[in-house]
């Protein structure tokens, strides 16, 4: 049984109208479909229906985040671990989504609801899968490749981060710890082969900290910044260089207080990449490399 990678976020966005303008315009996903109080979004090189649902709703934040699965039986697979683990479980009829199977939904210590799916629609990414372009025509704003990770705040991180690990294999890549090397303060976790798929730092529970989209280079991270300056997007911090991950990032939020990055580079991770640990007094180089120090919003705001 095998979790693939992380398939899908669904953020709540009150601001609705300029919402559905950013993700789609600025952002540059590309809406698949749509009903009475959701849109539904993928990137351009992504091949299935939809990786990013908004749900018109009264308060920002993150619905919930959702794994896809190699085979449709691994939803039984997984149900069961979670329940011999001590976690509950809910059936997600098929049909409950636009273009999507069933799925099992689960909450984590830190109060985020999380899915695993297989089934869903795929509508490919726009190009011939034999003798293909490196890009297709038509894309609009940042129009990052993929969905690529996501960090939310819990109280009891260390269980989140052990649920992960212990359940469904994740490993760690690194994790940032107070000066006495005894507390976790947030750690990154991986399933796929990239720095991390999923991180969690410590915080209110069920908040997101941001969603994150891949850009292929750091000239790309320029060309957003341009972007999102021409559309008045708020950024929190970058163009700038990540400690941890070696990522370079821009940091940024949607026009309901979402936090999104976009994200390119880091280096690549196998099952053997051993965890790299960073302690508190590092945590500016660790977090922002060329600053060295952290911003307040960066440390406080979150959705
Ligand atoms: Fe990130």
């Amino acid at each position: 049984m095998a979790i693939m990678r992380l398939g899908r976020v669904q953020i709540r966005v009150p601001n609705w109208e300029k919402s559905v303008f950013y993700y789609k315009n600025v952002l540059g996903l590309i809406e698949t479909a749509r009903d009475e109080n959701h849109v539904y979004l993928k990137a351009w090189d992504e091949y299935d229906h939809h990786s990013v649902i908004l749900e018109k709703a009264d308060i920002a934040g993150l619905e919930h985040m959702a794994f896809k699965c190699e085979f449709a039986q691994d939803l039984d697979l997984y149900e069961k671990k979670l329940i011999d683990y001590g976690v509950a479980v809910k059936r997600v009829p098929k049909g409950t989504r636009i273009a999507e199977g069933e799925a099992i939904r689960f909450q984590l210590p830190t109060e985020h609801w999380v899915e695993l799916y297989h089934e869903i629609e795929v509508v490919g990414n726009g190009m011939p899968s034999v003798n293909p372009d490196p890009w297709p025509d038509h894309l609009v704003g940042i129009a990052p490749p993929r969905l690529d990770h996501l960090l939310v705040a819990g109280e009891d991180i260390e269980a989140a981060t052990r649920l992960f690990t212990d359940v469904f294999d994740f490993h760690m890549s690194e994790q940032l710890v107070d000066d006495k090397m005894e507390v976790k303060l947030a750690t990154w976790l991986f399933k796929t082969n990239t720095a991390h798929d999923i991180a969690f730092v410590k915080g209110p529970n069920g908040r997101l900290h941001h969603v994150a989209f891949f850009l292929d280079e750091w000239v790309e991270l320029r060309k957003a910044a341009d972007i999102m300056v021409k559309n008045d997007v708020m950024i929190d911090i970058g163009p700038t260089r990540h400690g941890i991950t070696r990522g370079t990032t821009i940091y940024f939020f949607d026009p309901s207080g979402n936090r999104n990055e976009v994200f390119a580079g880091g280096y690549i991770t196998y099952p053997d990449f051993p965890t790299i640990t960073w302690t508190e007094e590092s945590i500016g180089k660790a977090i922002f490399y060329f600053e060295r120090e952290l911003n307040e919003r960066f440390m406080k705001v979150n959705s």
